[in-house]
């Protein structure tokens, strides 16, 4: 039993030199932002103040924040944390506590938010299709631009110990394992874990911690579209703007979802995506492979499958599994030595 059960991803904060060059490339990237008091913040077409947050400085990831579903949750995990309940100070209002995570990441759990009017997002047009004829007598006519974000959908994190970071983050929050994904059999390199909303749907992944060979940082944040035509037609505008793609388009097989990835000016990653799975609590975990992470049902190949002599995902698998296995090994020791 969880302390409370968050209701979803709110927002991601970083900070960044130029707030000027942010702000093009968020709005090339389907965001639309406005400074206050200093910081951009950057929101979607689903109504929420915000879900992107960018302060003047050095390039970082700052904060993952999360929706708690009411004020009365976030005095719950106060009280039991031991900190305060605090005024958000952002577009919106509402409160947040402000805790770190076993790695050091900031975790921000807000609630009490003020809605914004959601704007209506493109309609979602007639298709034909083999079985079905749905679009007769109309024609096909997109509007070249930046795709319409709706809403932030995932963080995936790398964090230094897996098992460590998952029970923190399970136990406060009520996050439910999608998927678990082994390097090797038995050795663990992350998972993708969803909210509990009970009955109520909810994306196949919220929250994606994985240990790579690698310190711990920030691996993305995604971000919905309206629909398939909408992520295309925003790769071709990002493509067009110059930006930096970095892995898609594609369909990635655990969540299901068509992905299209690029990099903020700093390098920091963000994703696009459009039709993932929704599940509900009753949907039970499985174990999938680290070739089944890296792979795609369609799509552009990762970019570490992508040169000439490409590793097989075989091989990055063992090679992962290798790492994480001397790993655990040296902090088993570490730890019996310190007993
Ligand atoms: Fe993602």
């Amino acid at each position: 039993m969880s302390l409370i059960r968050i209701e979803d991803i709110a927002h991601v904060r970083f900070a960044a030199p130029d707030l000027a060059q942010m702000r093009a490339f968020l709005e090339d990237f389907g965001l639309v932002s406005s400074d206050v008091d200093g910081r951009l913040y950057a929101r979607g077409t689903d109504g929420r103040p915000f879900v992107h947050v960018t302060e003047k400085g050095s390039p970082a990831f700052l904060a993952l924040g999360l929706r708690a579903r009411n004020i009365a949750d976030l005095e719950t995990l106060a009280a039991v944390e031991g900190v305060e309940v605090e005024d958000l100070g952002a577009p919106g209002g509402g409160k947040v506590v402000r805790l770190l995570d076993p790695d050091g990441f900031l975790v921000e759990v807000v609630a009490g938010q003020a809605q914004l009017e959601a704007a209506a997002p493109p309609p979602e047009p007639p298709r034909n299709s083999v079985s079905r004829h749905e679009r007769l007598r109309k024609l096909v006519r997109l509007t070249a631009g930046p795709a319409h974000v709706h809403r932030i959908g995932h963080c995936v994190l790398n964090v230094s110990d897996f098992r460590k970071s998952e029970a923190w983050y399970k136990a406060r929050f009520g996050f439910l394992t999608s998927d678990e994904i082994e390097a090797a059999p038995d050795v663990t390199l992350g998972a993708f874990m969803r909210c509990d909303r009970g009955d109520r749907p909810a994306d196949h992944h919220t929250l994606f911690l994985a240990q790579l060979p690698q310190t711990p940082c920030f691996l993305h944040a995604a971000f919905e579209v309206a629909n398939f035509d909408d992520l295309l037609l925003g790769h071709q505008y990002l493509k067009a703007r110059k930006r930096t793609a970095a892995w898609g388009v594609g369909r990635h097989i655990m969540g299901s979802q068509i992905f299209d990835y690029w990099k903020d000016p700093w390098g920091h990653e963000l994703e696009h995506w459009t039709d993932g799975d929704l599940l509900t609590a009753d949907d039970p975990p499985n174990k999938m492979t680290m070739q089944d992470l890296l792979a795609v049902q369609w799509g552009t190949p990762n970019p570490m499958f992508e040169g000439k002599v490409a590793p097989s995902p075989g091989l990055v698998a063992f090679v992962a599994a290798l790492n994480l296995r001397i790993r655990r090994l040296f902090r088993r020791n570490l730890k019996v030595k310190s007993a």
